[in-house]
């Protein structure tokens, strides 16, 4: 499938805003993948860009990490992930990112060969003058793959202790269905005890039983999707009283199947159920869009108003973890009085 280019984004889509989930790897444009590939000695099955995007038609979440797993082979130095990361915070810049804490995960590169200091000192240059060359502050969030073993998760967080200074917090991702959060328990009482926040994948295919154990067995600050919330109210009660944010990813929906059509998207429900709800782009070079995409095209599918948009806008910056210090306090109250000022121009949208 090839898809026509996206319309040039209003000022709708352009507040300034906080993206929380996003998956690096999953910011690998077919462009760069070659060019990498070419770089690396590395034959892909495609023969071009064209023909890697006809791949990109997926019937659920596994199909997807079945070739987001495979293309992986293409990041092998610490260039690579520099570059990677690099050009998603451009891209990101450019669609109203202001600050970004970025997803990682570090089993698929130390089950190929690549050694987790490699991915850390790579993305970590990258990160390090961000602020600078795109206006984006970052952090870096590593996630463990859910179906792995729950040693190799804690074998993983062993590994990170050097590079903690550059590790945020950790998540929970990859195939949900079958692979319930209970199995790292441990893993995050002991990441806890690090020091590092907590996240995890929950409630994207998964039922609201798999969101109860993000929360009261893993004790999760954010659940990332938490789509199917709805289904549960005294799960909503629960993740209302005790404000926990969760990083919505619209365009990714529709390409997983998790919804038919963004039309069909619970947001404005979730919204009105009092869920601190924030809009993300998850994989942007799968699912066809990034930040700001997801807010023009979530916007427009679900008319949206100012208002709305201004409130997904502002829980973005109260649900990071802008938070560590007096400093960062400062940087997040900046970024929030950026979107209480921030002018929607009528001509553009
Ligand atoms: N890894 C990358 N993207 C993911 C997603 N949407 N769900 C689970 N794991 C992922
Ligand atoms: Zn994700």
């Amino acid at each position: 499938m090839s898809h026509a280019p996206l319309a040039p984004l209003g000022s709708h889509a352009l507040i300034p805003k906080a993206e929380l989930h996003l998956h690096i790897e999953g910011t690998l444009e077919p462009e760069l993948a070659f060019e990498l590939a070419a770089r690396n000695g590395i034959t892909l099955p495609y023969a071009d860009t064209e023909a890697l995007r006809t791949a990109y038609l997926f019937a659920d979440l596994q199909s997807f990490l079945d070739l987001y797993y495979a293309l992986m082979a293409v990041l092998i130095t610490e260039d690579d992930f520099e570059a990677l990361a690099d050009a998603y915070l451009a891209r990101a810049a450019a669609q109203g990112v202001r600050h970004a804490e970025i997803f990682f995960d570090p089993q698929a590169h130390t089950a190929r060969g690549v050694a987790l200091g490699t991915v850390v000192e790579g993305l970590s240059r990258a990160l390090a003058r961000s602020q600078e060359r795109h206006g984006v502050t970052t952090k870096l969030i590593m996630c463990f793959l859910r179906d792995q073993s729950a040693e190799s998760a804690m074998e993983t967080l062993e590994a990170a202790k050097p590079y903690l200074d550059r590790i945020v917090g950790v998540g929970l991702d990859s195939a949900e269905v079958g692979n319930p959060a209970s199995k790292f328990r441990e893993v995050y009482e002991a990441a806890g005890e690090l020091g590092l926040r907590k996240v995890a994948h929950a409630g994207e295919e998964g039922d609201p039983g798999y969101v109860w154990e993000a929360l009261d067995v893993l004790g999760v600050e954010r659940v990332d999707h938490g789509l199917r919330s709805l289904e549960d109210p005294e799960l909503v009660a629960r993740l209302v009283r005790d404000r926990i944010p969760l990083t919505l990813c619209p365009m990714s929906n529709v390409r997983l199947r998790t919804i038919d059509v963004l039309e069909d998207h619970p947001l404005v429900a979730m919204m009105d159920a009092g869920l601190v709800c924030t809009v993300n782009s998850d994989d942007p070079a799968y699912f066809g869009g990034y930040a700001g995409d997801n807010f023009h095209a979530v916007g427009e599918a679900l008319a949206l108003d100012h208002e709305r948009l201004r409130e997904l806008a502002r829980n973005s910056f109260v649900a990071s973890f802008l938070d560590g210090s007096a400093e960062e306090e400062e940087l997040r109250a900046r970024y929030l009085a950026e979107v209480e000022a921030y002018a929607f121009d009528a001509a553009t949208d």
